[in-house]
């Protein structure tokens, strides 16, 4: 049976990244004759441009009809404060988030022995280091009402938003985040502001009562200040962390120095029923886009993590890790990883090795 996979480049960087990964996914569509069928759709800004609207009709369509959908990045200064924020290209990619109820988004933070050296932390704070983060992603402050910019009674201009979840959102989001740490070590750390946000207060409380369906994994709770240092001095303390949009989006980027870059981060985005939506954890890296030397592999192992939840093929996805290492193995990295003695490719360089570690499996 054919799977139709939905491939989305987005803006910046996620051109040449998605190339890749295309290529990748291509070569493992063949070997093991997985039967997919590529489509290409637009998000962000560059659909904006064409399309008039940063989550246009014809991708929307598109992603309804996909099993899975690959995303590389969106957005630039191109774009930065010249539209309304609904025409916004990161406003595309909530939407489609958004559209496809994708609330559970899973950020894995995993030290490769081979980039021990290029973390920016100590390399025995860092190897073996294995952490889940999983992200509640329709709700929070990035979508609750009211929001917007108003004029004050003093005739002064103020912005405000509202972090808003309801018992459901977190339950659903708990269990989640239970249920994946049965499958490894069975710790799940919940981060919140208790302390001060009675949003947290909330979460709390639902998480607590989420774990009573699971005593075989243990709850504990941080707040966000002391773990966003503790994910500093002491990652390896973590297994599962469980935390709301806006945390999860800072806490990944900081995690994501812990595996050497943010080009080694991915994700999947899931729900129970639509298609699940890959994509690296980084955005479109202006600053070096159109160069080819952005990190691929972060687009590669989301595509990995596609074969694996969306695809139904978890030997591909492992064959495509297994082609990552291999490579990592020779020394071949992008300059966001670079260390001593290693040789530095470029982005479509560090593709087809991958490309080429596969087709030796
Ligand atoms: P960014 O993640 O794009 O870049 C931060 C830094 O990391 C930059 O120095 C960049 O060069 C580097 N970097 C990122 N990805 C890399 C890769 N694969 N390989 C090597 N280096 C990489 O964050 P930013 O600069 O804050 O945002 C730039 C634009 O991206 C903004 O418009 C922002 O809104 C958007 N953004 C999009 C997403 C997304 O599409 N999911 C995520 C974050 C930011
Ligand atoms: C991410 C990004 C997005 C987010 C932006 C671009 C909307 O930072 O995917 O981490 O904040 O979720
Ligand atoms: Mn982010």
């Amino acid at each position: 049976m054919t799977k139709k996979v939905l491939l989305i480049e987005g803006d910046g960087i996620g051109i040449e990244i998605v190339a890749q990964a295309e290529k990748v996914l291509k070569a493992v569509n063949e070997k093991d004759n997985l039967g997919l069928e590529f489509d290409y759709g637009m998000l962000g800004g560059r659909a904006y441009d064409q399309h008039g609207h940063p989550y246009p009709e014809e991708t929307k369509v598109k992603a309804h009809q996909s099993d899975g959908i690959l995303f590389g990045a969106l957005g630039g200064p191109q774009w930065d404060g010249k539209t309304e924020r609904h025409l916004r290209p990161e406003q595309g990619l909530l939407d489609i988030r958004s559209d496809l109820g994708l609330f559970a988004n899973f950020r894995p933070a995993t030290a490769f022995p081979q980039l021990v050296d290029a973390a920016p932390l100590k390399p025995e704070l860092v190897s073996g280091l294995d952490i889940l983060i999983i992200r509640e992603l329709t709700g929070g402050i990035y979508f609750g009402q009211p929001r917007g910019i108003r004029t004050n009674d003093q005739g002064e201009r103020e912005g405000f938003n509202t972090d808003v979840y309801s018992e459901s959102e977190i339950r659903r989001i708990g269990h989640v985040a239970f249920q994946a740490a049965q499958k490894r070590d069975k710790r799940v750390c919940s981060i919140d502001k208790a302390n001060v946000l009675d949003v947290t207060v909330l979460w709390r409380e639902i998480m607590e009562e989420v774990a009573k369906d699971y005593p075989d994994v243990e709850l504990s709770h941080m707040y966000v200040d002391n773990a966003a240092m503790q994910l500093v001095i002491n990652p390896k303390q973590f297994d599962v962390i469980v935390t709301g949009n806006l945390f999860g989006d800072i806490l990944s980027d900081e995690a994501s120095m812990v595996t050497g870059s943010i080009g080694m981060l991915p994700s999947a985005s899931l729900n129970e029923k639509s298609a699940g939506f890959y994509e690296p954890c980084h955005g479109s890296a202006p600053d070096i886009a159109g160069q080819n030397v952005a990190n691929p592999l972060a687009t590669i192992m989301s595509a990995a993590m596609m074969l694996q939840y969306s695809l139904n093929a978890p030997e591909s996805a492992q064959k495509i890790t297994q082609a990552v290492n291999i490579v990592l193995d020779k020394g071949l990295r992008t300059r966001d990883i670079q260390s001593e003695g290693c040789t530095i490719v470029s982005c479509s360089e560090m593709g087809e090795a991958v490309v080429e570690a596969l087709n030796t499996l």
